[in-house]
């Protein structure tokens, strides 16, 4: 298979430096001192195939964006392995990323704060262009900028202004100007139209759609929303605690989701007579902490359906049906039926 990228068993964990109290735990009735780390990414495993948009959503602090940072080695991963066109990425140095930085781009959710304020517009796309030398010259340069300015509809006349001179969905297309100055193969977008009004979110998801088909790009798209991801993604991986917890093509995941904190995640779009509802309905408690971790299914404390195998043993991934994957003991796979 093909695989632009291809992640396994991915493990990102931030160990916590600060603070004496903070390492103490009680432990057979005695103080003891204990390091402790923040475990973001708990294990997740996908894989991108060329040209194809594959989507992360989940709750905020679900481990997305960690994922997606040391996925392209902005952060280093403590444990799993990372492939980019068949690569092994994972532990290769700074100086040897540089070569795969042109090709994997990323783009963030707030353009502003991304986007360096004291310079002008087609500077902030020429100096990428520069730095990776494609471009023999300042002039070839700024033509590449403009023609790249241009295709996400920024003309060439408000090159010259700053970024604070523009609208959110303009500084957008600017940031997105920027990820296709380096002509990349694969677009990380985290929440790229969460910032931005719903009626510019639209416009923003249909020109890198427009991209993705001009430009033969493949996108890890972030999102907090499922209905945000809908219409743009062809397969999407549900995310709790730093685990994807259900794996499906988009028609499989909304037609026919399995996991009891995925058909959460349904439930809590926005209803046609109802008003948007930004609370998980039907679901119960909070996130737990990604300190300590649950030592079964790290959905227990807020599932409905749970067994009392839950509470003790973490559920394996099992295929349900063609490329539908579920970490949930309510399951069997299509082989152990
Ligand atoms: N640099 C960091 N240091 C310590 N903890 C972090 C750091 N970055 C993220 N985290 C923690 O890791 C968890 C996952 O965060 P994040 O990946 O940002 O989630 P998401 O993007 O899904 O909202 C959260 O508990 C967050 O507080
Ligand atoms: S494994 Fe158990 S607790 Fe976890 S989602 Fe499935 S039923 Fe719920
Ligand atoms: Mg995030």
């Amino acid at each position: 298979m093909n695989f632009i990228l291809d992640v396994k068993n991915l493990e990102k964990r931030f160990e916590l430096t600060s603070g004496f109290l903070n390492s103490l735990t009680f432990k057979n009735g005695k103080l003891t001192k204990e390091k402790k780390a923040v475990h973001a990414v708990n294990g997740v495993s996908f894989a991108i195939k060329k040209g194809e948009v594959f989507s992360l959503v989940g709750e905020s602090g679900c481990g997305k964006s960690t994922t997606a940072r040391t996925v392209i080695k902005l952060y280093e991963p403590n444990n799993g392995e990372i492939f980019f066109e068949g690569n092994d990425i994972t532990n290769i140095s700074r100086k040897e990323m540089l070569k795969y930085r042109s090709k994997i781009q990323m783009i963030f959710q707030d353009p502003y704060a991304s986007l360096n304020p004291r310079q002008k517009v087609i500077d902030i796309i020429m100096e990428p262009i520069l730095f990776h030398k494609l471009a023999n010259s300042k002039q070839e340069a700024e033509q590449k900028a403009f023609a790249v300015l241009e295709k996400v509809g920024i003309r060439p006349e408000q090159a010259y202004r700053f970024p604070h001179q523009f609208s959110g969905g303009q500084r957008q297309r600017i940031g997105i100007a920027r990820a296709l100055a380096l002509e990349p193969e694969l677009i990380v977008a985290d929440e790229p139209v969460s910032a931005l009004d719903v009626s510019i979110q639209a416009q923003i998801l249909n020109l890198m759609m427009d991209l993705k088909e001009e430009l033969n790009l493949s996108y890890l798209f972030i999102a907090h929303d499922l209905s945000v991801i809908k219409h743009i993604s062809d397969r999407i991986g549900v995310m709790y605690l730093g685990k994807i917890v259900e794996t499906g093509t988009t028609e499989e995941i909304f037609s026919n989701p399995k996991h009891p904190y995925t058909k959460a995640l349904l439930e809590a779009l926005p209803k046609i007579n109802g008003k948007n509802m930004v609370d998980f309905k039907g679901l119960k408690g909070e996130v737990q902490s990604p300190i300590n971790l649950p030592k079964g299914c790290y959905f227990c404390d807020r599932c409905n359906e749970s067994l009392d195998i839950c509470h003790h043993t973490i559920p394996v991934e099992q295929e349900i049906t063609k490329d539908h994957y579920v970490s949930c003991h309510l399951y069997k796979g299509k082989d152990n039926e």
